[in-house]
């Protein structure tokens, strides 16, 4: 039996834990019902490429951050359910404020955003007054709006070099993907002080060990992992990059520094391929899983969906203030076809 519930009950449960949680009729096929109702209220289901596998295959779109910030630019659906984190959601109702974004759980935030408070960001920016702003999507709409272009990790060489050489840059919030691209570019730009907490995990040393053990293998790893992993990495991309090239290499086997989540999407491409999740530091944690991007799940999505809530909200002033990065962004991946 479907529970009909009175929306201030909803309110009141969602400011104390940030997602519904009621019950639901065992029953149901939750994946039909899903379906079902997404069919009947014209939603989209936008899922990034680190959220669970059964998620992964309910979704309308999967992509990386840009991929599912250009796809929320062109939906033409009347609601959009958001299978990722906090920022992308935000992203996603920036593009779009007519429309209404849905988080299945408000929780779902982002250590590399939270590295990055608005206050703390505006009091660093204000020390470097002559240096213009690019932001990593992985960020708050406040700090989104504090800048003057957003980036990817697939569009970040691109966004740094549509810069005049002679133009001085500030890089937020990641420390590790600025550093990269200043040895990339040839740049000096400002890092500002933040990391993933997931991305930061990887073990040199025992990297270095698997590597031995499989000497047949490549190492991959996202840019947001640190200089020394870096260093050693066989090839560095996104996660659509990382996706694209363990397709096309002629390699059997490789050992990925990035969530783990996006081993279901490699497996599914490549079935006949190996895949070892490249090892933390500590060996117990489950580390290489985003525990923003696992509060996902089935049962939430089906009570997003149904009572079309947790709802992202934003004011018309902060989205007026972050769109236009987020444009510019979108503006110069257009012309470079990416
Ligand atoms: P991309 O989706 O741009 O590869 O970024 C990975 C990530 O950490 C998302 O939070
Ligand atoms: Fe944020 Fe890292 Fe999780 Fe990506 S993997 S959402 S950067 S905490």
């Amino acid at each position: 039996m479907r529970q009909n519930i009175h929306p201030m009950e909803t309110s009141e449960v969602l400011e104390r834990v940030g997602y519904l949680d009621l019950p639901i009729d065992t029953s149901l096929n939750i994946e039909e019902e899903i379906k079902r109702i997404k069919k009947e209220k014209k939603a989209i289901i936008l899922g990034h490429y680190y959220i669970r596998p059964e998620l992964q295959d309910i979704s309308d779109f999967i992509g990386d951050s840009l991929g599912l910030a250009q796809k929320a630019e062109k939906t033409d659906a009347e609601i959009i359910v958001f299978l990722g984190v906090h920022f992308m959601a935000e992203t996603a109702k920036i593009l779009n404020p007519d429309k209404k974004v849905l988080i299945p759980d408000l929780k779902a935030g982002c250590s590399l955003a939270e590295s990055a408070p608005a206050d703390k960001f505006a009091a660093f920016k204000a020390k470097y007054p002559d240096h213009k702003v690019i932001s990593y999507i992985n960020c708050t709409a406040e700090i989104k709006a504090l800048s003057d272009v957003i980036c990817t990790s697939s569009n970040a060489k691109a966004i740094v070099e549509s810069f005049p050489t002679e133009q001085k840059l500030i890089f937020a919030p990641d420390k590790n993907l600025g550093n990269y691209l200043n040895s990339l570019t040839g740049r000096d730009m400002v890092l500002y002080d933040g990391a993933c907490m997931v991305h930061e995990q990887y073990s040199l040393e025992k990297i270095l060990k698997i590597k031995e053990e499989y000497p047949d293998a490549e190492f991959i790893a996202h840019p947001e992992c640190e200089k020394p992993v870096l260093l050693v990495a066989d090839y560095i991309g996104s996660t659509t990059a990382l996706l694209k090239y363990t397709s096309e290499s002629k390699s059997e086997k490789f050992i990925v520094a990035t969530e783990s989540g996006i081993l279901h999407q490699m497996k599914k491409n490549d079935p006949g391929k190996t895949y070892i999740p490249a090892p933390s530091v500590d060996s117990t944690c489950g580390c290489n899983d985003c525990s923003f991007m696992k509060l996902n799940t089935l049962e939430k999505l089906y009570l997003c969906l149904e009572h079309e809530l947790p709802e992202i909200i934003l004011s018309d002033e902060l989205i007026e203030k972050s769109k236009k990065p987020i444009l510019r962004m979108l503006e110069i991946s257009r012309k470079l076809n990416l």
